[in-house]
């Protein structure tokens, strides 16, 4: 309790991003490191993501997007992706609880019809569960990409003028962000990687057009409290511009 107090007096309150993206690289590693299956590194990633969506709640973070699985991770070896698949199972079933007594709400972006009905029952329980709550929005990008969720988005829109149901004057870029998978939440202000990569990865390229970007040495299943507070302290530090000059 001590070190959150302490931890929380370093930061600017009044400055909390209000969306935060991670990427959560390095449980592959983090495994090997310590002799073990790639698997048992993405078991413990997932207590990863409970630790950060509470003290993130906490802190007063309105949305958190973690890249849990990409459309490009299918061409990883078929027993990976199939001990990925459970892992939405073994995380609600020890974390849901928990989260929904901190008011979390659950939200995924991604082609869940491709998971297996056992995944996508269980995802979408927790979002039927969390509806209501008011905290945390916490999204899984599930079976995402990036530059496919721009293509259906634009394939959606044109739906909408072929229909008649808008005009061409009505396509802005607010409008076409609201149409995103992400819709409602609010701009991404802080991406982090884990784990010394320095790429995307076609992770929200749209939403993250004028995020920070944080990326740190740190293995996924080793970020926990303290490093959230860096990775924020970081973006405190940061003068945003967003285009214009520095004041
Ligand atoms: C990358 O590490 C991480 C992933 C592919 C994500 C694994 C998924 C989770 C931790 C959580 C899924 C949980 C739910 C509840 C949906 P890597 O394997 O690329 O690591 P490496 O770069 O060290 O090999």
């Amino acid at each position: 309790m001590f070190v959150n107090k302490k931890m929380k007096d370093d930061l600017d309150m009044n400055n909390i991003p209000a969306h935060i993206a991670f990427i959560m690289d390095g449980n592959g590693r983090w495994a090997k490191k310590r002799k073990m299956p790639r698997t048992y590194g993405h078991h413990e990633g997932t207590k990863t993501i409970r630790t950060l969506a509470l003290e993130a709640n906490r802190l007063g973070v309105k949305a958190m997007t973690v890249y849990a699985f990409s459309t490009e991770n299918f061409k990883r070896e078929a027993s990976e992706v199939e001990y990925i698949f459970k892992l939405p199972k073994e995380f609600f079933d020890l974390y849901l609880k928990e989260l929904i007594e901190n008011n979390v709400q659950i939200r995924y972006i991604g082609h869940l019809e491709l998971a297996p009905k056992e995944t996508r029952d269980i995802i979408n329980a927790a979002i039927e569960r969390t509806s209501m709550n008011t905290g945390l929005i916490l999204t899984f990008a599930f079976i995402y990409g990036g530059r496919d969720e721009i293509v259906q988005t634009t394939k959606c829109i044109c739906e909408k003028y072929k229909n008649g149901e808008i005009d061409l004057d009505d396509i802005t870029e607010d409008y076409f962000e609201k149409n995103l998978m992400t819709g409602d939440l609010p701009p991404v202000d802080l991406m982090v990687r884990s784990s010394g990569e320095y790429r995307l990865s076609n992770f929200l390229p749209w939403q993250l057009a004028y995020a920070e970007f944080v990326f740190d040495d740190t293995l996924w299943p080793d970020f926990d409290e303290e490093e959230l507070h860096r990775c924020i302290r970081i973006y405190q530090g940061r003068q945003r511009r967003f285009g214009g000059v520095l004041k």
